[in-house]
């Protein structure tokens, strides 16, 4: 079984990643969040960094970006193989308005025969594609058009992530609906939303037993040790786990301040870090609210001691 870590803008960036992947490990791939291609034709430095430094230390980065078109499309092919990828992943399932309206992402699927055409003319097969999508823009049904659209193409594998984009992260992932895509179509389909715990994960075993990749994205970063876990790994014991978490942060901060300037900046990268990392704490509401007030670095270290003062979750 593959476990990967979905890509999340603003949580999983390379700091993130790299830190991860040193201070706690048991992930077997990594998505970058979604670069995309600005009018000016240069990627920004912030995707940049996503991609390039990360590359050295870490082969199983899969990198991943928007395209509503066949120049993007074939920009990003060129560049993540000149970047010696083997892999990329095309997203049709960013459900933004800002990113739909512009027909990209889940934006995209309402429009099979574009999704063809940008395939047969802008991918030329020089690394391997999956694409990542959702059920549709506006309706599940969406997505069999699009299945028909690529079944001739050599896409490696689909990730689903089960909801329609209109629903954002409401309601629930539609396993009837996965098990009609997997019945449906013969390329290897992946699986990705609201795996958060172990029951969850064998639940999903129970009813998708065939499937050999299971995309984790905030479930991962609720409880840093769901891949072992699943695994079977052992799990390290309540102390070691909390050295291990203050290896973590101490590495994410390190590597913040050593490329962005003034306390501002860095507190603006760890703040939102601390969303999803307060959930490994007890107390995780109290610990959460006493980083997110702290207005400069001084009152921010008081507080990452005051969590670091509570037990760790099991
Ligand atoms: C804040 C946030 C940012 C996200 N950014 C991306 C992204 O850049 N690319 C992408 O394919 N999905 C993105 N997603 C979707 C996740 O990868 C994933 O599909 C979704 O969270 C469901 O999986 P999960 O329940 O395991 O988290 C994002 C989700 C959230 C909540």
């Amino acid at each position: 079984m593959k476990i990967s870590l979905a890509p999340l803008q603003g949580y999983t960036d390379w700091v993130f990643r790299q830190a991860y992947e040193k201070c706690i490990g048991g992930v077997d791939e990594f998505y970058t969040p979604f670069l995309v291609l600005p009018n000016s034709g240069e990627v920004r430095t912030s995707h940049k960094r996503e991609v390039e430094p990360f590359l050295e230390r870490n082969n199983r980065l899969v990198p991943q970006f928007l395209a509503g078109s066949i120049e993007e499309f074939q920009f990003f092919e060129t560049y993540f193989s000149e970047l010696g990828y083997k892999k990329m992943n095309w997203n049709l399932g960013c459900p933004f308005p800002m990113v739909t309206r512009k027909n990209k992402g889940s934006g995209l699927l309402p429009y099979p025969e574009r999704i063809k055409e940008i395939l047969e003319t802008g991918y030329s097969g020089k690394i391997d594609l999956s694409i990542k999508m959702r059920l549709g823009l506006e309706d599940k049904s969406e997505i069999f058009p699009v299945l028909d659209a690529i079944k001739d193409f050599n896409v490696d594998e689909i990730i689903i992530h089960p909801r329609i984009g209109k629903q954002m992260y409401k309601g629930s992932a539609d396993w009837d609906c996965f098990e009609q895509i997997q019945k449906s179509f013969d390329k290897t389909i992946a699986f990705n939303g609201d795996i958060e715990t172990l029951e969850d994960y064998h639940s999903l075993m129970s009813r998708f037993p065939d499937l050999k990749h299971v995309m984790i994205g905030r479930g991962i970063l609720k409880d840093y040790w769901l891949p072992a876990k699943i695994k079977g790994i052992d799990v390290p014991s309540a102390n070691e786990r909390k050295l291990a978490l203050r290896k973590m942060h101490d590495e994410i901060f390190s590597t913040y301040s050593s490329f962005l300037s003034g306390d501002t900046q860095i507190l603006q990268k760890v703040k939102p870090f601390w969303e999803y990392f307060s959930s490994q704490f007890e107390n995780e509401r109290k610990v959460y609210k006493g980083i997110k007030k702290s207005g400069g670095l001084k009152k921010y270290h008081e507080a990452v001691s005051f969590a670091f003062l509570q037990n760790v979750k099991e």
